[in-house]
């Protein structure tokens, strides 16, 4: 991760992570208690997703959300992402990554959507959200296999935020990267 990733505190729930300013939590998205129509992105796609989607497609076992928050606003989100299962063809990794690995579909995660709320952009909330996703599909390898997390940037500029933390791109004629997450 960037160097200005916050640590996860050891003396809280897994899923709050502290600084020095204020604790923020990454929960699941609970309509009732998260405010999705207050949240806006600058990217539509992003915002309609997460008012008219998300907790549809985590009903129907499509996808999860997860959104951050702060302690002084619980119901106020301030960024999101949104994990699935996936997988990407052997040929769609980067030569070096395909090394060793049989030639099978390979196990991935994909964070289908990432997004911070405009009013709290470039605030490192993003690089929370990021290496939160990180750490949440790390821990999964345990009961899972999964060798990469997959994400499809909306436009060249998100492939580039991507690519600053070590995201590849794939050989595939998308704007799709994969971080390797190695072996278990
Ligand atoms: C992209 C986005 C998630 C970044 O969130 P953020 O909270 O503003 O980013 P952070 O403050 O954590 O910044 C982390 C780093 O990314 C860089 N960055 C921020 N926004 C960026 C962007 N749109 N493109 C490229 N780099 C970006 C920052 O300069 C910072 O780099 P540094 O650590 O070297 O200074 C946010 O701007 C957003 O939601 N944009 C609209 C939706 C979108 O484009 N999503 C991308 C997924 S397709």
């Amino acid at each position: 991760m960037r160097p200005s990733s916050p640590t996860p505190s050891s003396t809280r729930p897994s899923l709050a992570w502290c600084r020095p300013d204020l604790v923020l939590v990454v929960e699941q998205l609970r309509p009732k208690r998260h405010d999705r129509d207050g949240f806006a992105c600058g990217e539509p796609t992003l915002d309609t997703y997460l008012r008219q989607q998300a907790a549809q497609h985590h009903r129907a076992g499509i996808s999860t959300t997860h959104v951050l928050v702060d302690d002084t606003g619980p119901a106020r989100i301030l960024g999101y992402y949104s994990l699935s299962a996936a997988q990407l063809l052997l040929t769609e990794l980067q030569e070096a990554d395909r090394k060793r690995l049989p030639n099978y579909p390979v196990p991935a995660i994909r964070m289908g959507r990432l997004a911070v709320s405009t009013s709290a952009q470039v605030k490192g909330h993003g690089d929370t959200l990021v290496a939160h996703a990180v750490a949440r599909c790390l821990g999964l390898r345990a009961q899972l296999s999964v060798r990469v997390l997959l994400v499809d940037a909306l436009h060249e500029k998100a492939a580039c935020f991507y690519r600053a933390y070590g995201f590849r791109d794939t050989s595939a004629d998308t704007q799709s990267l994969y971080l390797p997450l190695g072996p278990p």
